[in-house]
């Protein structure tokens, strides 16, 4: 089964590499970050422009906590400083906002400034940028079973369409195509009930580097992909007039 488009409905980003690119600047590593902010600027717009529908972007992770206190509170800040910079825009251009991750654990000062754009930007349907923060893919599945137990669904009962329904990103499509920049060929606790079937795609590029040209090069790689799901090695054309399949479809 091959994808219809060559353009990925959704798209799922690790940015990594923003520490990386300040070093080698002699800069302190939230400067790499800030840069990181408008490198994801330009690619939710790039995105658009694309047709792309779905973004979502790993920006603080559940083990992000253990990094220097500096470091944290510099992305604690950063989050707000790009909602002050970037919120307006993202309006104005059709973008709906929302963030997915663990919002107990955050400070009241942003969990504010995620409640404030997801609700300015909630009829916006350009595209969808979810934005993971204090997030965790096995954070996610264990939100999903407590969710669904308080829920009353029966052991019997539960299955995997039914706990969809609980994960944090239920009402979104899973990514077709799942790039991490940076170098690193890992997927790091990312979405990972999500991208079960996503191609995935690593790049040496660091992050605060990502640009459209970068991005053509990911989707370019995607388009060649043969994406069959799960189903058989070879897509096999059964012939028009062929009245009856092995497969029973
Ligand atoms: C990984 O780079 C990146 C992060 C931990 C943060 C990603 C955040 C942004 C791009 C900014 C957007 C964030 C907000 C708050 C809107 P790294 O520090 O692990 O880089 P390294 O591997 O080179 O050290």
């Amino acid at each position: 089964m091959s994808h219809p488009s060559s353009v990925p409905r959704h798209l799922a980003i690790v940015m990594d590499g923003n520490g990386r690119w300040a070093n080698r600047r002699l800069m302190p590593r939230v400067a790499g970050h800030k840069q990181g902010v408008d490198a994801l600027m330009n690619t939710v717009r790039a995105c658009a422009a694309r047709g792309i529908q779905y973004l979502t972007v790993f920006a603080f992770s559940s083990e992000n906590w253990k990094r220097p206190q500096d470091e944290v509170s510099g992305l604690m800040s950063l989050m707000l400083s790009a909602v002050a910079k970037y919120l307006g825009s993202l309006e104005r251009e059709g973008v709906r906002v929302r963030i997915v991750g663990d919002r107990a654990g955050i400070s009241q000062r942003v969990r504010q400034a995620c409640e404030e754009c997801e609700q300015r930007t909630r009829h916006n349907t350009r595209l969808i940028l979810t934005v993971a923060f204090n997030y965790g893919g096995r954070w996610d599945i264990v939100q999903a079973c407590r969710r669904a137990i308080a829920a009353g669904v029966p052991a019997e009962e539960l299955d995997e369409a039914r706990l969809s329904g609980f994960m944090s990103m239920a009402d979104t499509p899973d990514p077709d195509l799942f790039v991490r920049t940076g170098g690193e060929v890992r997927v790091s606790n990312f979405l990972l009930w999500q991208i079960a079937y996503s191609e995935l795609y690593f790049t040496d590029c660091l992050w605060p580097d990502f640009d459209a040209a970068q991005l053509d090069a990911a989707l370019a790689a995607y388009s060649a992909r043969d994406r069959r799901f799960g189903t058989s090695q070879e897509a096999v054309p059964i012939p028009p007039d062929s009245s009856s399949s092995i497969f029973g479809d």
